[in-house]
């Protein structure tokens, strides 16, 4: 018995200690192996590991090694003291490629990961698809991609590219709720350098093609992007510490700070009285939340508007705000989708929305509008008028036209709308509509210029200020801006008990 135990122990450590020639391999690259990115990332000592004996039952001469775990690691652990499962690919063996049994092993941490409510972190780094498994392995992928999707809404979904992810395996990070990478080791693309020139002639690196940048700031696929991977993974660890476990368990509240309920003058001095003067909406933010922190999503994609995870009086919400500082906070398509997915995720979590306008209208032009800012616009769209979390719009400056609508109004069922004093919300501009609605008059002027001026003044006196829609019951309150936390506050404190149950249906046709 005693010598059983032995070998048994012994397989055990061996298993767990890796070839070490391939895990200097690694190294090289780099790269952490497997297991020490699972120790970065779980609390000490809470990893409970899943099928480490598992092997692949493929009898090929060109598949002849069967080492154990078939490179993967998976099991569950605990961040912050909450269960999350995990799996983390591991490029040593056979370069993380995933075949049957590697397939199965992921598709039982995912099973386990719903039938308990917690959090999936799938750590990729892989070669793809198993070419020696041939049509096993896509099968694999197939089963992943239908769990995911089963999961989505249900838990959050988080992955972290730390190597390649190539092919079809790329459709796991598309469909997580959040998505990490790492710069210089991680690269996400459908074909790789080889077969893009084979097609194409184009030459092109890992990097150029899929490597962190590209999609942290032209595809939109990385939702952030890190130099290394330590601050990778605490990053992963701080993210899934402030999200709730699943859609029924509230988010972690932290304790409230009645002392950060003073005003906050500063406000009112951050944001220009001029309409088209940039200023950085993070500033804004970091004075209406708890000790000034957030956590910015897509922070270099779709830069006209911010989307962050904050807390305020120890609440988690998801703030989103236009952002003056970049194309002056315009609404675009990619802007619009980025958006979307992010109010998406938070009405799934009962996550509250705080929508923070400074919106000079929707991107004109034929570049938008050839490439689809009417769909990608309505996505936004849906997504808000879907969501049935409690929902603060705070109107700063300005809201023009469709994007006033969009963002968050009260015809689209925001619960409580705020504006400051200064601010104009309107059809359009006062240039732009003395312009249509005066143009015979201005031409058969004798003094235009003067005539203009007049009637843009008459406009803006009329029109732009938000007492026109206060009366009307369209803004809810006019309030000081250095009062603007507290407002939140108490309006989130209102709506905490909101309940709504929307008609049954199979589900929506939002406009993808
Ligand atoms: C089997 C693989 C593999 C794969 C890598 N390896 N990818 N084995 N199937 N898909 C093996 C290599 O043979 C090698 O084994 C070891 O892993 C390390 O790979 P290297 O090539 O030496 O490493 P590196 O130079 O760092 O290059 C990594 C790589 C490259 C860029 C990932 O290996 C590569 O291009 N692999 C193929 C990627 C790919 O096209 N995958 C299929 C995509 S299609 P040895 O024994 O020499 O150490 C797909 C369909 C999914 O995934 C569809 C789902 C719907």
């Amino acid at each position: 018995m005693a010598s059983l135990r032995q070998g048994h122990r012994k397989l055990r450590d061996e298993i767990v200690a890796g070839d070490s020639r391939a895990l200097d391999r690694q190294h090289a690259l780099g790269k952490r192996t497997a297991r020490e990115r699972l120790e970065l990332l779980l609390d000490p000592g809470s990893f409970v590991e899943v099928d480490l004996y598992r092997r692949h039952q493929v009898h090929s001469a060109h598949l002849k090694a069967r080492p154990h775990t078939d490179g993967v690691v998976a099991g569950s652990g605990t961040i912050e003291g909450r269960r999350v499962f995990v799996y983390a690919q591991d490029f040593s063996i056979f370069g993380g490629s995933l075949g049957d049994a590697h397939a199965s092993k992921i598709h039982k941490v995912m099973d386990l990961a719903m039938s308990t409510g917690s959090p999936l972190i799938a750590l990729n780094d892989s070669g793809g698809a198993r070419i020696q498994e041939g049509i096993t392995a896509l099968h694999g992928y197939g089963g992943i991609f239908r769990r995911q999707v089963a999961a989505s809404g249900i838990i959050p979904q988080f992955s972290v590219i730390m190597g390649p992810c190539a092919g079809g395996a790329a459709y796991s990070p598309a469909l997580a709720d959040f998505t990490f990478m790492v710069r210089d080791t991680a690269s996400m693309y459908l074909t790789g350098p080889d077969v893009v020139e084979a097609v194409s002639g184009e030459r092109v690196s890992h990097d150029e093609l899929g490597g962190a940048d590209v999609h942290g700031s032209r595809s939109g696929v990385a939702t952030l992007v890190y130099d290394d991977e330590t601050t990778c993974l605490h990053d992963v660890r701080y993210l899934v510490s402030m999200l709730p476990g699943n859609n029924l368990d509230p988010a972690p509240r932290t304790p409230e700070c009645g002392a950060q309920h003073d005003e906050r003058p500063s406000l009112a001095e951050l944001v220009p009285a001029e309409p088209n003067r940039p200023y950085d909406m993070r500033d804004v933010v970091a004075q209406l939340v708890d000790d000034g922190a957030y956590f910015e999503l897509h922070e270099d994609w779709g830069r006209n508007i911010l989307c962050a995870f904050a807390r305020i009086d120890g609440e988690l919400v998801g703030v989103v705000g236009n952002q003056p500082m970049v194309l002056a906070g315009v609404l675009d398509r990619v802007a619009s989708q980025k958006a979307a997915r992010f109010v998406r995720f938070c009405d799934a979590f009962n996550i509250p929305l705080v929508t923070l306008v400074d919106v000079p209208g929707f991107l004109p032009g034929t570049e938008q509008e050839s490439a689809g800012i009417i769909r990608h616009g309505a996505q936004l769209l849906y997504a808000y008028c879907e969501a049935t979390v409690p929902r603060i719009q705070v109107i700063l400056r300005k809201a023009y036209g469709g994007a006033y609508i969009v963002m968050d109004s009260r015809s689209i069922g925001t619960d409580l709308s705020l504006a400051w004093p200064t601010n104009e919300i309107a059809v359009m501009g006062a240039e732009g509509a003395v312009n249509v609605l005066f143009r015979r008059e201005l031409a058969a002027s004798a003094d235009p210029g003067a005539r203009r001026e007049e009637l843009v003044a008459e406009y803006a006196t009329q029109y732009l200020h938000p007492h026109y829609a206060a009366e009307r019951g369209l803004v809810d309150d006019i309030i000081d801006p250095a009062r603007t936390r507290m407002a939140v506050a108490a309006g989130l404190a209102m709506l905490r008990e909101k309940r709504h149950r929307p008609a049954a249906r199979k589900h929506g046709n939002i406009p993808l």
